[in-house]
């Protein structure tokens, strides 16, 4: 039977995804998001589909504007994908956190107020810090080195005290480095950028190196789907984990389908663990989808590839 849900932030990369995700099994989504720029849902769903969803013009700053879109759509599962990146809340770290933790409590309240079931929302690996050690689990204390990570950890202990105080179900996600179509801002977007320069055969510079655990949006996409169907009641914080690869081997795959590609890396490590341990998301959900980096990359590549073809590859973010 279809469902509805309301996905806020989902004009973003993560949210389009989901979007896609739901969209495509013929679920009702309403789409709540402050940003009015489609282009992400353009390159990653079908016109059809994408007919089918309804826009709601939602800054999650305000309580009101929040509550009110849950209602209107009387959305029984909020994926909440909101918020502001590392460089933005480093930025200006008092709007960071209105958006990121103001925000998220706004979400988590009114969802509380309606008919809502679960809140599944984007928590971040940021909440560790560099975590010295090998890949965490869920039980690790994070010492968190951004401000970013600070609010991602201070939404994880909200969603606990609203579940205690008022019994909303939620389940915070941690991912770590997202890439595939569409990502295209925040700190551990440039691989992903590096792909799409490789497809319009313009030199990229990455950012930063290392290891670090990369997951494919799809995969991500279908993480806070299945916990937004089937999460048992209370409120949970899972990890995501892909894989764990070192930049050079990134950089490596790339040019294994695009061998003229001019990439270059460098910079610091960023403040992250490498790897995270994801057994427990994994036990309780056991189809998680499970791409291989190597998959993931050509996806990415050949879907760039399709856009390019058709003159609807946005560029933007290479400039
Ligand atoms: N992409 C990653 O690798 C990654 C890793 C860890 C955590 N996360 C978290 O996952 C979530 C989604 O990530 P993403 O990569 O899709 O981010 P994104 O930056 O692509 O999208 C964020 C979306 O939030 C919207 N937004 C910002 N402020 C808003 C406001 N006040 N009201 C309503 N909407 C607002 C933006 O318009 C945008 O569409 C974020 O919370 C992010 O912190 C992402």
């Amino acid at each position: 039977m279809a469902r509805t849900y309301l996905v806020t932030g989902a004009l973003g990369c993560i949210g389009a995804w989901v979007t896609k995700t739901l969209v495509d099994r013929g679920d009702e989504v309403w789409v709540a998001d402050v940003d009015t720029d489609h282009r992400r849902l353009d390159a990653v769903i079908e016109p059809d589909n994408l007919a089918r969803v309804t826009y709601e013009d939602v800054d999650i700053t305000s309580g009101d504007g929040i509550r009110r879109a849950i209602d209107r759509a009387d959305a029984r599962h909020v994926i909440h994908l909101a918020g502001l990146q590392v460089p933005a809340c480093k930025a200006d770290p008092a709007a960071g956190s209105m958006v990121n933790v103001v925000g998220t409590v706004n979400v988590l309240q009114a969802a509380a107020d309606s008919d809502c079931e679960r809140v599944v929302y984007a928590s971040s690996a940021a909440v560790y810090g560099s975590a010295d050690g090998d890949a965490p689990d869920e039980k690790w204390p994070g010492t968190p080195e951004t401000h970013y990570g600070v609010f991602k950890q201070a939404n994880e202990g909200n969603a606990r005290v609203i579940h205690a105080d008022r019994g909303l179900d939620s389940v915070g996600i941690r991912p770590l480095t997202v890439y595939g179509v569409g990502r295209d801002q925040g700190l551990t977007s440039d691989p992903t950028r590096a792909m799409k320069a490789a497809v319009v055969g313009r030199p990229f510079a990455i950012g930063f190196s290392g290891t670090t655990d990369y997951q494919y949006v799809a995969d991500t996409a279908a993480a806070f789907v299945a916990c937004a169907d089937r999460a048992s009641p209370g409120a949970h914080v899972y990890n995501l984990h892909g894989a764990s690869v070192e930049m050079a081997d990134v950089v490596a795959l790339i040019r294994e389908l695009r061998p003229s590609a001019e990439i270059d890396f460098g910079g610091p490590t960023i403040p992250i663990p490498p790897a995270l341990d994801g057994s427990s998301i994994r036990a309780a959900f056991q189809d998680l989808p499970s791409t291989s980096l190597a998959d993931g990359i050509r996806q990415t590549i050949e879907r760039f590839q399709a856009l390019h073809d058709q003159g609807r590859l946005d560029t933007h973010d290479l400039d």
